[in-house]
């Protein structure tokens, strides 16, 4: 294979509080597609930003062709042939593809040039198989066309290292396809492709050799004959399942959460929901495990009344709530900790009091007959605070000013106080750190104890273990598998979130 192009040595990349990069060392050949794959979390991006001249690490040295390189911002990584597409495309809306293409070379009689570059641009694609359009308007395109402008662009600045950082993720199963095939024919022409993704099946159908990233460290690195489903869910995951927490068994309940074959659509107007049923049973923890985006986000909002079903049945204690409104649902005792805390569950300029009784100034002991009752508002949101040890200088405090693990404190406070018969957690300690993770899953433990069902959808699979006492894999919008989690075995539920199980492993583009 000669020598590697890119040597990274003993990166080390601290962030305050967090070790993101713990000693990582990646080798990348020309004309491989390398995966570098890991959940959330274990350091993918920041390692990438590292190469691609956005962060400086903390230790550590890049070589190229056996050189020490030091870059000092991104122009220096392209000026030695590297460079990134990241998550959020970085095109100037208004101005055409070849615009935003040559725009680095904006100098003198650029506007006289645009013809010949329009020529060359199209030419240039074309021998990746990257077709554009070089005098539309980048406004006007989809999602996949402009990735393809983007990675177009960085090739044309001479880039021989592409990184993509989950491509995919925006784009629809044939725009990945097509991204895939691009990808080979780049590799081949003698490019090295670097793709991040925590996708098991994607690294199947596209990588030569993967590198494993978990809590920041290589797990492994594997050769493109050694990729194999249940060796990468292995180094993914880690083989040792977590120390649960210690925690009482609930009786069987009654079934509190009943749905039926529901259907639902996404924001796209594309199925999200298709035919899911599931059951939920009053002081259990139902976790269902699963890739983002296998209709996650549907669900819990079917559940909290802010998503219309196309078909099928929601019970709520033997009640049908199908498509009730989110007012109704919170009457009957639906709490919901959504996805995204500052969009959905809190209003970051509002200050403390008012997001504690926010669903709740309704009620009676609240309001009076013209205005709230600001003293018992005040009164409760003072118990609040102190019960869940939410840290803060004072209740007027604007929200958006708290930490992450603070907030998410706050809104489960808040919708325990509630004291709901269900509740739905979205990534309840996403970005959060060790200790707010803790006490977040504390919180829900209690809740459980005191016989809520509880509903966690999550993706990391070491906090469903410790905290579900049932265990289901959400795929394609619906639920897979049903194991008690005595039964569960994580490659198992790994294989599952692949969609394996179901003997579409290389569904994705098949080589
Ligand atoms: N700019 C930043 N400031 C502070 N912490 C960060 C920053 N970027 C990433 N982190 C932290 O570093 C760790 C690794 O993050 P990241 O590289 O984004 O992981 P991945 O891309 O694999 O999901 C995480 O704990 C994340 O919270
Ligand atoms: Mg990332």
């Amino acid at each position: 294979m000669g020598a590697p192009f890119i040597k990274m040595q003993g990166i080390v990349k601290k962030f305050p509080g967090v070790v993101a990069n713990d000693h990582i060392d990646l080798d990348i050949y020309l004309g491989e597609i390398h995966a570098l794959l890991g959940e959330n979390g274990s350091g993918k991006s920041t390692l990438m930003s590292v190469l691609a001249g956005l962060y400086k690490p903390t230790a550590g040295k890049i070589l190229i062709n056996g050189v020490e390189k030091k870059f000092g911002s991104p122009r220096d990584a392209i000026a030695n042939g590297i460079g990134m597409v990241h998550q959020h495309f970085k095109l100037v809306e208004p101005l055409t593809v070849a615009e935003n293409i040559t725009m680095a070379e904006r100098e003198g009689s650029f506007w006289l040039k645009l013809g010949k570059y329009e020529h060359e641009l199209i030419q240039f694609g074309a021998k990746y198989g990257l077709s554009v359009n070089p005098s539309a308007l980048v406004w006007q395109l989809s999602v996949g066309e402009k990735q393809r402008v983007e990675i177009l662009r960085i090739l044309y600045q001479g880039s021989q290292v592409l990184i993509l950082d989950e491509p995919t993720a925006v784009l629809t199963p044939q725009e990945t396809c097509e991204l895939f095939e691009n990808l080979r024919t780049m590799a081949n022409e003698g490019c090295a492709v670097i793709f991040i993704t925590h996708k098991l099946n994607e690294v199947q159908a596209l990588a030569d050799r993967v590198t494993v990233l978990r809590g920041g460290k290589v797990t492994g690195v594997l050769q493109r004959d050694e990729i194999e489903t249940k060796r990468l869910v292995r180094l993914m995951v880690g083989r040792d399942v977590v120390s649960h927490y210690d925690r009482k068994n609930v009786s069987d309940g009654q079934i509190v959460l009943e749905i039926d074959r529901v259907n639902a659509l996404n924001d796209m107007g594309l199925p999200g929901l298709n035919g899911l049923s599931l059951v939920v049973r009053e002081g259990e923890i139902l976790g269902l495990a699963g890739v983002a985006g296998n209709g996650q986000r549907e669900l819990a909002e079917v559940i909290a009344g802010l998503r219309k079903t196309t078909m099928g049945t929601v019970r709520l204690r033997g009640e049908d709530v199908t498509n009730l409104s989110p007012l109704e649902m919170i009457r009957r005792g639906v709490g919901y900790v959504p996805e995204d805390r500052m969009g959905m569950g809190l209003i970051p300029e509002l200050n403390i009091t008012d997001n504690l009784v926010l669903k709740c100034y309704q009620h009676p002991r609240f309001s009076g007959r013209w205005l709230l009752n600001n003293r018992e508002i005040y009164n409760k949101s003072t118990q609040l605070v102190e019960q869940y040890q939410v840290k803060i200088p004072s209740l007027e405090q604007p929200i958006k000013l708290l930490s992450g693990g603070n907030m998410q404190r706050l809104l489960l406070a808040r919708e325990i106080a509630n004291e709901p018969k269900l509740m739905v957690v979205v990534y309840p300690v996403r970005g959060l750190d060790v200790g707010a993770t803790e006490a977040v899953h504390k919180l829900l433990l209690e809740l459980r104890l005191r016989r809520t069902a509880i509903l966690l959808i999550s993706e990391d699979l070491d906090e469903i273990f410790k905290l579900a006492d049932r265990v289901g894999v959400l795929s394609r919008g619906q639920v897979v598998g049903d194991f008690n989690v005595e039964d569960a075995d994580v490659e198992e539920i790994g294989l599952l979130m692949a969609g394996s199980a179901k003997g579409v492993e290389n569904d994705v583009c098949p080589r």
